[in-house]
């Protein structure tokens, strides 16, 4: 048994008492037989590579390379992106793809390369394959993004998953970007980077690797191209990541490397090629579009574990209203529910919860629940009794229940990847829908079983349906998330066909964007907390999850006035804007902080809300282009090496940048511009870029600068749609799409195209139509004029 890991799980559990305790012990005793008992033992293995080509085979979009120990099929996509798979692995199944994998692109054909190899020209890439199996990844200008060696294979010489290893070699400019929610981010640097959705069992930090929400997807920007590779392999690994050197040892670049090391699953993957635009909306293309959350989801929203009772979930809510501060979302934790059971509500404390939730939606708030994918085994509770009746719940090799323990107990836990599991649990919402909830917080979903020593989990010998094809726990453990999410989307679009579910998750993996949403988990309180916040954020929208956001103040502890309100400032230019703490963490509302920084806290929030509609016009274009409302600020010159390596800032949309505080003390901060005219929205300064400046970051507010020509859709104070347009620089044009946006619902709105310039000594700003220009049907503001 493991000191470190008990100590952690007591410390998790520890309120609970001492039965749970024991329990915490049970289960990892019984994780442990069944893993001993379900699992193949890992014996001898026998070492492949491909070996030398033999024949190929040209086919759609492609064809298929035969080595003497393997075959390599490779298929150019419609889409522009390039699928390759080992061992006769296609791209299907898969439960990244958004729906059937893009029809091959019948221009790219397979034809012969020097020295016996062979090669796949496409549009956007090449692809050239070695006579040993080495496949290089080429822009149509003939410059290598990538070169994977030829794979390497372990096989268990009496069968069963084979571990795999690829070691890939990227050009020495190179910067790595993505892997899912990573608190180092967002640019990872060298080291280990594991594939397994984690609890980490405690607040965490920069630190802490890996975390909830782990996937096979790097982005990978270099001066010659942006690429993103994705390996389309759930089961548990490790990416080694180094970053190269540009005129290392006698004046050669050391390429960067990337090695990934598999304990099983197929050995394929998808590469696009292209700017970091193009990629993600190949990779949008791919893998589905971003759920479009209902405005409100766009507001803030206050959470905390432990509100106890309807009384003080009023008395928190009349608290923002009281000080006209905008609120527009109360989450209700675990502790609303009846002993922490999933889909139950505990009626001493919450009676009339329906009730609350009517008065608080006149008000302008809705209320989100948490939920909990573990179920408490208990004949008589409704949810355990209707799970057991279709068979739901994931049992081990020998066909016994898996049991674990959560907060509600011990408890089992449902399949998702079973189609008929996700169909039962969607309709459990319409009790939550019937109690008033308008969204959903899911969490604990990596899954979480706590355990005294081993892995907080299921067993990996855990069996799942795998969509009928059968498998088991390492193959299912980083897709249950995901599955949790289309089980709840897909629910709630027939119990409310009207509305746009609101979904967010602590886990996920690829794809997750089609069903919503996560945040950071439980990001720790301290000024590396909010770094961390940032990265995820960062890091997460690179690999097509566009709507995130941290826990704001840190999940644990109390943070300084200063630090709680530079989180807040942050969180207020962040998708999803949430404070929210643990049970015996400190207060998180704005006002108990002192005067001055609830004052400060209000012009976030109000700016919060003036923004809305820019907020809403971003994620109907995540939605349509793949493109993150949070951006890094190379995103539109990934060749500005300075940009490339800048973290402490971000581009929200094609207009903002903007520059957190995440030091304590600061009362200015260095910023690095990218190229163009910028100004400072708090003082009208404008600033030319490239290059960079300092400016001021009182405690008032954190700097913000827009972009010269930008149209940003704000809320006018009649709470209508007006536009807010900064100048053009001289001589030059601007412009900018807005859409505008019903709320909720599934209108699609028109995008209204803006353009900017100089007439003389005025800035004019025309609507950009099919049958030419026209005047802009909202009210305009110029800014930047009247300033220098
Ligand atoms: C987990 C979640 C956290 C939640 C708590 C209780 O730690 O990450 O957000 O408050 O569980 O449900």
């Amino acid at each position: 048994m493991n000191g470190r890991d008990l100590v952690r799980s007591m410390k998790a559990v520890g309120s609970a008492g001492a039965a749970q305790r024991l329990r915490t012990v049970r289960a990892a005793w019984r994780a442990r037989r069944a893993d001993a008992a379900g699992l193949p033992a890992r014996g001898v293995e026998r070492a492949r590579v491909p070996g030398p080509v033999q024949d190929v085979e040209p086919g759609p979009g492609g064809g298929v390379v035969r080595f003497s120990r393997s075959e390599l099929r490779i298929t150019v996509a419609v889409n522009g992106a390039v699928f390759w798979g080992w061992d006769g692995a296609g791209p299907e199944p898969s439960y990244a793809l958004a729906g059937r994998c893009p029809e091959p692109d019948p221009r790219a054909v397979l034809e012969p390369d020097k020295d016996g190899g062979w090669r796949v020209v496409a549009e956007r890439a090449t692809v050239v394959v070695s006579r040993h199996g080495a496949v290089e990844v080429q822009t149509p200008g003939g410059v290598t993004l990538r070169r994977d060696l030829p794979p390497r294979w372990w096989e268990p010489v009496d069968g069963g998953a084979a571990r795999w290893m690829q070691r890939s070699e990227v050009v020495a400019d190179a910067r790595f970007f993505g892997l899912g929610g990573r608190s180092s981010g967002p640019r990872l640097r060298d080291g280990v980077y594991r594939l397994w959705n984690t609890d980490p069992g405690h607040a965490f930090g920069p630190g802490d690797d890996p975390l909830y929400l782990t996937m096979p997807v790097q982005l990978v920007v270099a001066d010659a191209a942006t690429h993103l590779v994705f390996h389309d392999t759930s089961w548990d690994g490790t990416v080694t990541l180094r970053e190269g050197e540009e005129g290392a040892g006698s004046g050669h670049d050391r390429p960067g490397t990337s090695e990934l090391r598999m304990s099983g699953g197929p050995l394929r993957c998808w590469v696009m090629v292209g700017t970091p635009a193009r990629v993600l909306l190949a990779w949008a293309s791919l893998t589905g579009a971003s759920a479009l959350p209902p405005a409100w989801a766009l507001g803030y929203q206050h959470a905390r574990w432990g509100f106890g009772s309807e009384q003080e979930v009023r008395r928190i809510v009349a608290g923002y209203q009281d000080r006209d501060l905008p609120l527009d979302a109360v989450h209700l934790d675990i502790d609303h529910y009846d002993e922490h059971q999933v889909f139950t509500v505990d009626q001493d404390r919450f009676p009339k919860l329906p009730q609350l939730a009517e008065d608080l939606r006149r008000g302008g708030v809705r209320l989100v629940s948490i939920v909990d994918p573990a179920v408490r085994i208990e004949p008589g509770n409704a949810v355990y009794d209707a799970g057991t009746a279709v068979d739901a719940f994931v049992r081990d090799a020998a066909g016994q229940l898996v049991r674990g323990e959560v907060w509600a107990g011990e408890s089992v836990f449902p399949d998702f990847t079973h189609a008929r599991v996700r169909e039962w649990w969607g309709g459990l919402y319409e009790e939550r829908l019937g109690q008033g909830f308008s969204g959903f917080w899911h969490d604990m979903n990596e899954p979480t079983s706590f355990a005294a020593f081993g892995e907080w989990t299921l067993p990996r010998s855990a069996r799942h349906a795998l969509e009928g094809r059968g498998g088991d726990h390492r193959e299912a453990h980083n897709v249950y998330a995901l599955c949790m999410a289309r089980a709840a989307y897909e629910g709630l679009r027939e119990l409310a066909p009207q509305e746009r579910p609101f979904v967010f998750s602590r886990s996920g993996w690829a794809g997750l964007q089609r069903y919503g949403g996560t945040w950071s988990g439980d990001v720790a309180t301290g000024w590396p907390g909010l770094r961390a916040s940032l990265s995820l954020v960062l890091g997460l929208g690179l690999c097509g999850v566009p709507y995130s956001g941290p826990d704001v103040g840190g999940f644990d502890g109390s943070p300084s006035p200063e630090l709680y309100l530079r989180w807040f400032q942050l969180g207020a230019y962040l998708p999803l804007f949430r404070t929210h703490a643990s049970l015996r963490a400190g207060r998180r509302e704005p006002w108990e902080f002192g005067s001055e920084v609830l004052a400060h806290a209000r012009v976030a929030l109000v700016e919060r809300r003036r923004l809305l509609p820019y907020f809403m016009t971003l994620a109907h274009l995540a939605r349509r282009t793949g493109t993150p409302y949070v951006r890094p600020l190379w995103w539109g010159i990934p060749e500005d090496r300075a940009l490339r390596d800048c973290e402490d800032a971000f581009l929200l949309g094609d207009c903002l940048l903007v520059a957190p505080v995440l030091d304590p003390g600061a009362d200015r901060r260095a910023v690095q511009l990218p190229r163009g005219r910028w100004y400072d929205t708090a003082t009208g300064r404008a600033y030319d870029g490239p290059g960079q400046i300092l400016v001021d970051a009182p405690l008032s507010r954190i700097p913000v600068l827009a972009r010269a020509g930008a149209v940003l859709p704000v809320r006018g104070e009649d709470g209508g749609l007006e536009l807010e347009v900064w100048a053009p620089a001289r001589g030059r044009t601007g412009g900018g799409l807005v859409v505008p946006d019903a709320g909720d619902g599934w209108e699609e709105p028109e995008i209204e195209r803006y353009v900017t310039r100089w007439q003389g000594r005025r800035v004019v700003v025309e609507r950009e139509g099919e049958d030419g220009v026209s005047a802009p049907p909202h009210p305009v503001r110029i800014r930047g004029v009247e300033e220098r």
